[in-house]
């Protein structure tokens, strides 16, 4: 009996290569590479399933390319990148990959704090430059992190992971969120729930944590900024545009804000140039969840999913389980 075909963009990880051989005829993207978009919409045409990866659109255009396409299965959380309600109407099983990247990401937006708060890459390009005079009293001053408070802007599992770490800190906690976390979750990570505007004004570090959805979109604004404390770091390992980058870069240089470190960018790859030159900027990309064994979760995640799909099984992480009414 032939197998189904199916597109992967990339060819993962074996742990996942293993899954996908062994149910499906895949054609694999090229290593290392970005599949362009045209070359995309080609490929997927007389597939079953996509594996796709969070740069790649899966959109009406797509999904109208893609005839006989089932699932389509992102090695991602965010599914920003994913028309979702499209994929419902074109019978499409949309899945993402929540869960096994938390605490990997978590432990990444403390690295950017750490390392913003502390000028880790100001003092690594001190030394790899053979400028360092030698020491003295006042060279490098960052600011102190235990004792602060951290903000936490999106108080699901990333952000709770990100509270939960901030304990061995001595930090007070306060968060935000659409909902108010549980009592015993409260306790347990000595979190204060409070409205956005106090936690602008009294956070010492604000770490993003909420998806992007309309309401997101630049919630870090000029008026927002402008409330922050100016000795205080903002930390983005959420999505890009949470951050209107233009107003950070001008944050920065009225010096209404101390610092910023950002993992995701408003238009990737690239960062908007008013941020590159600032030494009170740290920019990385995009990769709070690359460690090798959350990239294998993730990847085995998703051909876990496809497999579920054509065993007719509900995928795990179906987004549209309920609209396509999966059993
Ligand atoms: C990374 O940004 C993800 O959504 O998995």
């Amino acid at each position: 009996m032939s197998r189904p075909k199916i597109l992967s963009t990339r060819e993962l990880f074996p742990a996942a290569r293993d899954i996908l051989d062994k149910h499906f005829e895949v054609d694999y993207g090229k290593p290392g590479q970005q599949i362009s978009r045209s070359e995309l919409l080609k490929r997927v045409a007389d597939k079953e399933g996509l594996v796709c990866l969070l740069t790649e659109k899966v959109d009406e255009e797509l999904l109208d390319a893609a005839p006989k396409l089932r699932i389509a299965a992102t090695v991602s959380v965010g599914f920003d990148h994913i028309d979702v309600a499209a994929c419902t109407k074109h019978k499409v099983i949309a899945t993402n990959t929540p869960g096994v990247l938390d605490d990997t990401t978590a432990d990444f937006a403390w690295t950017l704090l750490m390392a913003i708060a502390r000028r880790l890459l100001e003092g690594d390009e001190k030394m790899r430059s053979g400028n360092w005079p030698g020491w003295d009293f006042d060279q490098l001053l960052g600011g102190d992190v235990w004792g602060k408070t951290l903000g936490i802007i999106g108080f699901g599992r990333i952000g709770r992971g990100v509270a939960r770490r901030a304990q061995g800190f001595q930090m007070r906690v306060l968060y935000s969120d659409a909902v108010r976390a549980p009592a015993d979750v409260e306790k347990e990570l000595h979190a204060e729930f409070v409205d956005r505007d106090r936690l602008f004004r009294e956070s010492d570090f604000i770490s993003l944590h909420v998806p992007l959805l309309p309401d997101t979109r630049h919630l870090i604004s000029k008026e927002n900024l402008d409330k922050m404390k100016p000795t205080a770091y903002l930390i983005n390992t959420a999505r890009g545009p949470v951050v209107d980058e233009a107003a950070l870069a001008d944050a920065l240089e009225r010096k209404k804000i101390a610092g910023a470190a950002l993992d995701v960018f408003e238009a990737e790859p690239k960062a908007n140039p008013a941020l590159l030159g600032r030494k009170d900027v740290i920019l990385t990309p995009h990769i709070a969840s690359a460690s090798v064994e959350t990239r294998t979760k993730m990847a085995v995640m998703a051909a876990n999913n496809l497999v579920a799909c054509f065993e007719s099984k509900r995928p795990p992480n179906a987004l549209n389980a309920d609209a396509l009414g999966l059993k």
